[in-house]
């Protein structure tokens, strides 16, 4: 029962989407856990940039099956226009290649409405959020109010859930301007026809995946966003709303921790981080605009420029802590190609002091400077390589650094977006020998 979770170690958009691509080719089931279609995973297939929102990208290979658990928040409307985008690729879209839990909460237009109120220009709570309303479907799952996909297949079921959901949160609604609040009749109509079209991909995913476990079949769990914004363990408050790191694969798959057999966290070379909150390493200067423009820093769901800066080995080792990693993958090392010298922050200095624990509190990590050990670039393309004794050797050095000090081993490094833009350092990972 070769288990397998990749996460984001970092603030999301580490690169997973085209590592998951690549573990994928040897998964019989690729599954989401958590968030929703605040993700962006970017793949390249056939010269083709495909950007993936809900659906595992697993989808791209014929023979994986994949699933999205009971952790996700599904948003119908945007996840059936993936579906069509996907089918329009000739990529097959039925339930034998996909299939959605039927505990999974869904998102309707009106949280869209609530995520982009709290967020609108002066708000005091502003989260920099991608307004995709994921916040709120949270909000009312832990409420007890939720609407889950089971319940877009039963018309009445659906009415009285959402009349008693209206009840609860009447104080915001009626905040928002008069012709954007929702009406039950037509939003009834509108996910009883999502609820249609979906009905043959939604079932008791438990069942599928637990038995796939015990058959030992390959199943590959497949992280959205990263550490730095799980609710328990980011930077709250500035964090999304599901638990981002490797237990939370139990909650959101239905899968008991004795079936996971591994996990492999995922960082890029540097680090980026979109929406607000506090950032030690981030350079606001040249050096980031490099970073951002080489490494084409522009958010997949959004658009948004992320904040660049330089690796954070403190905000690293927390992160490889609590997911308990085998393995990194450390991604985009092309783009520090061009860099006469690159940094990593191996300590914060606080107060004056020099600390290297990753605080708990957003104001205190406001504060924290970075302490940085500089290495030499090595100023020459990596692009083609695909062994590790080809790469040069302050290339080597800066993995080897990076690997020393968190004690883990590198499994992989990608050298350019393309799936096979990789060298695999340790080939167990791909083979799923664990
Ligand atoms: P939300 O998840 O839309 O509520 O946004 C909360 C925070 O998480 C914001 O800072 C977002 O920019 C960030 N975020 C959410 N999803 C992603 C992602 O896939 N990559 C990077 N940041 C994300």
């Amino acid at each position: 029962m070769p288990s397998l979770v990749v996460v984001g170690a970092q603030w999301g958009d580490e690169g997973k989407g085209r590592i998951i691509d690549l573990l994928s080719k040897r998964a019989d089931i690729v599954v989401r856990f958590q968030g929703g279609c605040n993700a962006g995973h970017t793949l390249i297939v056939d010269d083709h940039r495909l950007a993936l929102h809900l659906i595992p990208a697993g989808i791209v290979h014929t023979h994986t099956l994949c699933i999205i658990g009971n952790g996700v928040v599904v948003d119908p409307q945007a996840l059936l226009e993936e579906m069509e985008r996907l089918r329009g690729l000739q990529i097959d879209i039925s339930p034998k290649r996909l299939l959605i839990s039927d505990r999974a909460h869904v998102t309707f237009t009106y949280h869209r409405l609530l995520d982009a109120a709290r967020e609108a220009t002066g708000s005091k709570l502003r989260l920099g959020t991608t307004q995709r309303g994921i916040g709120p479907t949270y909000v009312d799952k832990v409420e007890r109010v939720g609407i889950r996909m089971t319940d877009l297949l039963d018309g009445e079921r659906l009415r009285k859930k959402l009349e008693l959901n209206f009840e609860q949160k009447a104080h915001l609604l009626s905040r928002l301007p008069k012709d954007e609040r929702p009406n039950i009749d037509e939003l009834c109509e509108r996910y009883l026809e999502y609820g249609k079209m979906l009905a043959p991909f939604i079932c008791d995913t438990t069942l599928i995946l637990n038995e796939a476990l015990r058959s030992g079949k390959n199943v590959l769990f497949e992280g959205a966003q990263g550490a730095g914004l799980d609710v328990d363990f980011g930077t709250f408050p500035f964090v999304t709303s599901s638990n981002t790191i490797a237990g939370a694969v139990c909650i959101g798959a239905g899968v008991p921790p004795k079936f996971i057999n591994a996990v492999i966290g995922v960082t890029k070379a540097y680090t980026t981080r979109v929406g607000s909150g506090p950032f030690p390493t981030e350079l606001n200067d040249e050096t980031g605009e490099k970073l951002r423009e080489i490494g084409m820093e522009y958010g997949a769901t959004t658009g948004r420029p992320r904040r660049c800066g330089w690796l954070d080995l403190v905000q690293l080792r927390f992160a490889a802590r609590i997911n308990g990693f085998d393995a990194l993958v450390l991604t985009k090392l092309d783009v520090l190609d061009q860099f006469e010298e690159v940094k990593v922050c191996i300590a914060y200095e606080y107060n004056g002091q020099k600390i290297s624990e990753f605080p708990a509190c957003s104001e205190v990590l406001s504060e924290c400077r970075p302490v940085y050990e500089t290495l030499k670039g090595w100023m020459q393309p990596t692009r083609h390589i695909r062994n590790y004794r080809d790469l040069p050797k302050n290339a080597q050095r800066f993995a080897e650094f990076i690997s020393q000090e968190l004690g883990i081993p590198i499994g992989l490094i990608s050298v350019g977006p393309k799936c096979d833009d990789v060298i695999v350092l340790d080939e167990r990972w791909v083979n799923y020998r664990f």
